[in-house]
């Protein structure tokens, strides 16, 4: 899979990709994501991303010129290398809200562009012309969408096939069924006074999967009764 994220604040998002399971995805040739610096976009002696809204009020909107540059130029190489762009997504907190099933998906697609808005927005003819689908990580407001976009690149990396060791571990996954995921415990099997469920030891499979099952519906039960529902 292939991932170009856009920004004005490439250095929030080029050091995590660096790290743990992003990292090893690209060095295993799972996913190539590359960060693109909006300020090499435009083309004022200033290197002007953002300007004031028309209208007044509080806040800089990105500029249109260096994002249409820059996703045009995306959209222009892959279809010289006999590709397309599956979609250009703009993260933004008026998107719909990003879930498991909609990671799902997304996971599936061969060449994904992101737009990390910054400011107050982006001039809304970049949405109206060129974003395909809008995205919110939930209903809170951060300074600026690339953290929205490294929650959503961990989400789609870790689906790959070949990115994380243990191909199982995904898929059971809080969420992948709709339930929550299940107490975990490691060594040592008494901790100060805490002891780990005598089921997990027992080496009887069933009982163990039984238990799980068993504690993954009542945390569910408790904590997100609305995944329930139906
Ligand atoms: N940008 C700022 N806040 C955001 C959010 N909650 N989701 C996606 N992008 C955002």
């Amino acid at each position: 899979m292939k991932i170009d994220i856009v920004t004005a604040q490439p250095d929030i998002i080029s050091e995590p990709l660096r790290q743990s399971i992003i990292r090893r995805a690209s060095d295993k040739g799972v996913i190539d994501i590359r960060v693109h610096d909006l300020r090499q976009y435009a083309t004022d002696r200033h290197k002007q991303v953002d300007d004031y809204p028309f209208g007044g009020g509080a806040g800089m909107v990105l500029k249109p010129e260096p994002i249409f540059s820059c996703i045009e130029k995306l959209q222009k190489d892959a279809e010289e290398s006999g590709a397309s762009v599956d979609e250009v997504i703009y993260l933004t907190p008026d998107g719909v809200t990003l879930n498991q099933k909609m990671a799902n998906s997304l996971s599936m697609k061969k060449h994904l562009i992101l737009l990390a808005g910054h400011y107050k927005g982006v001039d809304q003819r970049v949405r109206d012309r060129l974003i395909t689908r809008e995205i919110s990580i939930g209903d809170y407001v951060l300074s600026g969408g690339e953290l929205p976009a490294l929650v959503l690149v961990d989400a789609l990396v870790r689906l790959l096939p070949g990115a994380i060791g243990d191909a199982v571990s995904a898929l059971s996954d809080s969420f992948q069924d709709e339930l929550l995921d299940a107490p975990a415990y490691t060594r040592p099997a008494i901790y100060r006074d805490l002891e780990v469920p005598a089921v997990l030891r027992s080496g009887n499979h069933e009982a163990v999967s039984n238990w799980r099952e068993a504690e993954r519906l009542k945390k569910t039960m408790e904590r997100r009764p609305d995944l329930l529902d139906g």
